[in-house]
């Protein structure tokens, strides 16, 4: 059998790519720029770091790396070299939408485009908010049990990224899902201020959602992401106060299995919020 390559693979998602393949004994060459002792060096933003890993392999987990820009280039190697690649796409891109309407969205659309203009077989995963997202409020919760921030009644389905790398792996060893647009959430809806509640009852220790001024809450998050991501993001939470996140039945539908509940996630990742 010949290996798959998975780009991001010392990531959330990318490493439970690696260990569902080689649970299933695929080999496997995981890929980062700073790899596991038996992985690849490359830079996605690069393809000339790429170009070693890719000898035998005819398909490829590609995930967003950098800017989407930067990615095209090594989409177009892909195109030369693999026949199959599964791109970790973002459910922020909107199919009813000429030109997407928010930062996330149009990146990952323009890596969508370039994968489509290489004639390759593809996958385009659209997952919405991961649960691993939730890892940004350990250090407060660590700190005194509080998450201070805004719109703590947006109500999202996170996903595990467990369940993103099971419909990975189906996509990138088994048949029918070329052209799938798979788009992916968690189980049920919650707010915000009840992730962290599930949070601190999973961790043994009271957590509760601390709702702050709008501008506050966009200084704390300007001070670790650009200002685009996190107008973006605010629209986003914004919207889902009144509007509660969808939940799409596709992780059953491709793995044959129900989703993983938040509280399985919250259980699984309690040590770091302690
Ligand atoms: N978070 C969300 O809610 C959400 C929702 C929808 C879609 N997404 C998509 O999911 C992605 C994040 O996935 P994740 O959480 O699994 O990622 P992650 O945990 O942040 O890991 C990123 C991985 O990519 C590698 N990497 C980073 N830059 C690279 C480069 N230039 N070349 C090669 N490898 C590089 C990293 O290793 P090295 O640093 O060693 O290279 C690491 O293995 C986002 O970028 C977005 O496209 C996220």
């Amino acid at each position: 059998m010949k290996p798959i390559l998975v780009a991001g693979a010392t990531g959330n998602v990318g490493s439970q790519v690696v260990g569902r393949l080689r649970a299933r004994d695929v080999p496997v060459r995981p890929l980062s720029r700073n790899p596991p002792p038996d992985g690849f060096r490359g830079d996605l933003a690069n393809p000339e770091t790429i170009r070693p890993a890719l000898d035998g392999v005819d398909t490829v987990f590609l995930m967003l790396a950098g800017s989407a820009e930067a990615l095209v280039p090594t989409v177009s190697l892909l195109g030369e070299r693999v026949k199959r690649v599964v791109f970790l796409s973002s459910g922020a891109v909107d199919d009813s939408l000429t030109e997407q309407d928010n930062a996330i969205g149009a990146w990952h659309r323009t890596v969508e485009e370039a994968i489509e203009a290489t004639g390759l077989e593809w996958t385009f995963l659209r997952p919405h908010g991961f649960a691993a997202n939730t890892l940004g409020w350990a250090p407060s919760i660590r700190a005194d049990g509080v998450v201070r921030g805004a719109y703590g009644e947006a109500s999202m389905p996170l996903i595990h990224e467990k369940d993103i790398a099971a419909v990975a792996v189906e996509a990138l060893t088994g048949d029918g899902h070329a052209g799938a647009k798979y788009v992916l959430t968690g189980t049920r809806p919650m707010t915000q201020a009840e992730q962290v509640r599930i949070i601190g009852e999973a961790a043994g220790r009271p957590a509760r959602w601390e709702e702050i001024p709008l501008d506050e809450a966009r200084a704390e998050l300007l001070t670790k992401m650009p200002d685009f991501i996190v107008d973006t993001m605010l629209g986003g939470f914004r919207g889902l106060v009144t509007k509660p996140g969808e939940v799409t039945s596709t992780v059953q539908d491709v793995t044959g299995r129900p989703g993983l509940d938040f509280e399985v996630w919250a259980a699984e990742h309690a040590a770091a919020f302690r």
